[in-house]
């Protein structure tokens, strides 16, 4: 006999991040992982740097002064809020805390690949629903529904398809969910969203006791290397992750950070107006070259090639690599004629552009 992980555990594929070299390439443009075109601001930096003089001290353990920045940024009672190693980390731990096992969990097809592997560490059920033209289906989730649903997860934006649901198709969503289920929305690409429709569910979660939003300072704020993200809850649900959670689970320099970047707005607005900028760029020119081009809301787009030969994704691919270009492969999400393309710098940009030009020009 020898020790065995919980049911479930070895059905999880690892999760695989964006690839950061390419053999070969003299320079490097890593756009396979939706990080922030601008990177961190001066603001961020400067306090990840303050921190460096006490390294030997524990962090706050609850973040507090994190809390209290996000809680005036937003209007929000910073008891409700709860910080996290990543918002990968807190997704986890909702699931760590509320599954049991047998538990269903609902997702889409194209949903972000941490709800499947969160859902079988804890030997529940993932329950996956088709989408309609890469789009959730609220329908088709609110079929899916049964008594065993605990945990719904919804990206919105959704990761890697870029598209969302409007506020109204949230609230029918969680309209037909059971009280004793928690409707998720992960909303880390919230700031990017530009449509009047759009909610970011904060005041969902201010109204129902089952609502949970997260969101992440890996995105906009250009911080996925220090790891932060928060979720705002409902009083009972911050309880249960407060237990659930690490003792000190986001590090001082991240705490510093994150609190400085939600001040800095110049840098929020400068990023905002870049991705806006060359996302219509990058649709309108890779367009011209005859690939279809969904132009999602977040800091992404999905390009679609052709399922085999001279145009395909894994043609695409290594031509783009071989010129030092990293796209993200979104095979393992049920998209394997697609590559995903983070909105990067404007010389980024503009490379890719050219690459895309000449990978489709006939040879
Ligand atoms: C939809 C979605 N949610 C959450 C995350 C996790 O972000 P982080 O753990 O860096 O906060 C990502 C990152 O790719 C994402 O795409």
């Amino acid at each position: 006999m020898i020790p065995t992980p919980k049911p479930g555990v070895l059905d999880i594929a690892p999760y695989i991040g964006g690839r950061a070299t390419a053999a070969g390439a003299a320079r490097v443009f890593k756009l396979s992982s939706n990080e922030g075109a601008l990177g961190a601001g001066a603001a961020a930096v400067e306090a990840f740097k303050s921190a460096a003089g006490a390294l030997e001290i524990y962090p706050e353990g609850s973040a507090k002064i994190l809390r209290d920045a996000i809680g005036e940024a937003y209007g929000l009672n910073p008891d409700r809020i709860v910080c996290g190693n990543g918002s990968d980390e807190l997704l986890t731990m909702l699931a760590n805390a509320y599954l049991r096992p047998g538990d269903e969990v609902l997702f889409s097809e194209h949903a972000f690949l941490v709800y499947r592997i969160a859902t079988l560490a804890n030997s529940a059920v993932p329950v996956v629903v088709p989408e309609k033209n890469l789009r959730v289906d609220v329908d088709a989730m609110l079929a899916a529904v049964s008594p065993r649903t605990r945990l719904v997860y919804l990206a919105n934006p959704n990761n890697p398809t870029g598209t969302y649901l409007t506020g109204e198709e949230v609230r029918r969503l969680h309209a037909g969910l059971p009280p004793t289920a928690l409707l998720v929305i992960d909303a880390a690409y919230s700031e990017y969203v530009r449509r009047n429709d759009y909610e970011s569910g904060i005041e969902m979660v201010s109204q129902f006791d089952n609502v949970v939003m997260t969101r992440t300072f890996s995105k906009i704020y250009g911080l996925a290397g220090l790891r932060v993200g928060w979720a705002f809850c409902p009083a009972r649900v911050a309880d249960a992750l407060n237990r659930v959670r690490g003792p000190f689970n986001v590090s001082t320099p991240a705490q510093r950070a994150a609190a400085a970047a939600l001040k800095d707005r110049r840098h929020l607005e400068d990023s905002i107006a870049h991705n806006e900028k060359w996302k219509s760029f990058l649709v309108e020119h890779i367009r011209k070259t005859g690939l279809r081009v969904d132009d999602g809301v977040a800091n992404f787009v999905l390009i679609h090639f052709a399922p085999q030969g001279a145009h395909s994704a894994k043609a695409a691919d290594e031509f783009l690599m071989s010129r030092g270009i990293i796209l993200r492969g979104v095979a393992n999400y049920g998209l394997p004629n697609c590559l995903r393309l983070t909105i990067g710098s404007e010389e980024a940009n503009r490379l890719v552009v050219s690459a895309l030009e000449e990978f489709m020009r006939p040879r």
